[in-house]
């Protein structure tokens, strides 16, 4: 009997040790996974509050479509935005009127900054009437907003179609001699302007698009882009019709390594859709970005890319639904006339119900 309860005692005892033994480990490996756990939590967080830089350069009469660049860019996400604009004295008080608005309307989602146009006293002429007024501007950014560290730079006749925190995140993909991302002008030898055209250096076989341009300042500061501006300008000025674009394809023909290609589908122009499909991409996965460089959302050559703009146009930021934006698009897109483009919905309406159903919910339709 009494043995019988020492043996009972003995085996409680070692039961016990075991279980202390394994709520120690456990305790032990919780901690861990906690401390890691919290770590991957806090780097998440700063990663989220880590402000979108947007810029664009506007002068006369562009001012009406940049706004749409700016409302597109809000539909489609909801992190916040902090927009930086280089505009002329006599826009700067629409803007702000216009932006202080939306950004009561969209509970702050965006903030801003407005620059004034500010060339180089030296050649200002130059710089002025090259391509058009004001473009160059942008070439000087670097040195111009000296607090910034990075930003997406947009020409003002582009239309965001799906979360600029996805093209934002392509900065993390750089490596160590990246200071810029950018998408091909084209990739089609039988098409392509540069190899064919062009009398002056180019990057790579087709050149490059600057209408959408991730711009890590910091590197471009130390790379010391601003001064390579101006004698590129003065030696090439009489044979490059695309302006600042040409620049900044003569610049990274000298520094391919400074370069990140983006795929098309970031940077999709007519280009890529009046011939036929020339951006695979765009039509698996859907156009991030609709740029309608050469007057694509006015002339009436691409019904396609007007029917888009002017669905976004017509949104009021923070009165209308998104569900009205796409049935809106939807509207005009199948109404416009036939053409190439057109007839590549898909690509285009692939990512705007897919960000919007992920953001707000699917609707009942
Ligand atoms: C810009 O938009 C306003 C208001 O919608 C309109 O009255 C004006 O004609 C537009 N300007 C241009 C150049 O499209
Ligand atoms: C911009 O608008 C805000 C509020 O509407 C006003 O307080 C501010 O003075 C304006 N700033 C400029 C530079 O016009
Ligand atoms: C830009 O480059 C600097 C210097 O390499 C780096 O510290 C910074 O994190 C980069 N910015 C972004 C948004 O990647
Ligand atoms: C370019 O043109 C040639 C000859 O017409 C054709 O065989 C080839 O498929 C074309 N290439 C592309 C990428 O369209
Ligand atoms: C970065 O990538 C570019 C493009 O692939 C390449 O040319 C360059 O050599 C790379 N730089 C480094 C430091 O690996």
């Amino acid at each position: 009997m009494m043995k019988l309860t020492l043996w009972k005692f003995g085996f409680l005892l070692f039961l016990s040790s075991l279980c202390a033994y394994y709520l120690y480990c456990k305790t032990y490996a919780d901690n861990i996974y906690r401390r890691h756990y919290s770590k991957a939590v806090e780097v998440q967080h700063k990663e989220d509050v880590e402000r979108i830089v947007l810029s664009f350069v506007v002068c006369d009469s562009r001012y009406n479509e940049s706004l749409n660049v700016v409302k597109s860019v809000l539909i489609f996400t909801k992190t916040p935005v902090y927009f930086v604009i280089f505009t002329d004295e006599n826009l700067k008080p629409k803007f702000n009127d216009t932006l202080n608005k939306w950004r009561s309307l969209t509970n702050n989602q965006l903030d801003f900054e407005l620059q004034k146009i500010n060339f180089p006293e030296a050649h200002e002429e130059d710089w002025m009437n090259l391509f058009s007024k004001c473009a160059a501007q942008r070439l000087f950014i670097p040195k111009l907003i000296p607090h910034i560290d990075s930003m997406i730079y947009v020409d003002t006749d582009t239309l965001f179609l799906g979360p600029v925190n996805e093209l934002w995140s392509y900065f993390s993909r750089f490596n160590s001699s990246q200071i810029s991302a950018v998408a091909l002008e084209d990739d089609n030898p039988n098409v392509s302007w540069y190899p064919r055209f062009a009398k002056h250096p180019f990057y790579g076989k087709y050149g490059i698009n600057s209408g959408v341009m991730l711009m890590n300042l910091t590197r471009m500061r130390t790379f010391g882009w601003v001064d390579y501006v101006t004698p590129i300008m003065l030696k090439w000025k009489l044979y490059i019709p695309w302006g600042d674009q040409d620049i900044i394809n003569i610049i990274f023909h000298y520094h391919e390594r400074a370069v990140y290609v983006l795929p098309c589908r970031y940077n999709y122009r007519s280009d890529q859709c009046m011939y036929g499909d020339a951006c695979a991409e765009a039509t698996t996965r859907g156009i991030f970005l609709l740029h309608g460089s050469r007057k694509a959302f006015h002339n009436h050559k691409q019904p396609a890319f007007e029917a888009i703009y002017r669905a976004i146009n017509e949104y009021n930021i923070g009165i209308d639904s998104t569900e009205t934006l796409l049935n809106k698009m939807e509207k005009y897109f199948t109404e416009a006339p036939a053409s190439n483009c057109g007839n590549l919905k898909n690509a285009f309406f692939r990512l705007p119900i897919k960000t919007i159903n992920d953001l707000y919910g699917k609707p009942n339709r």
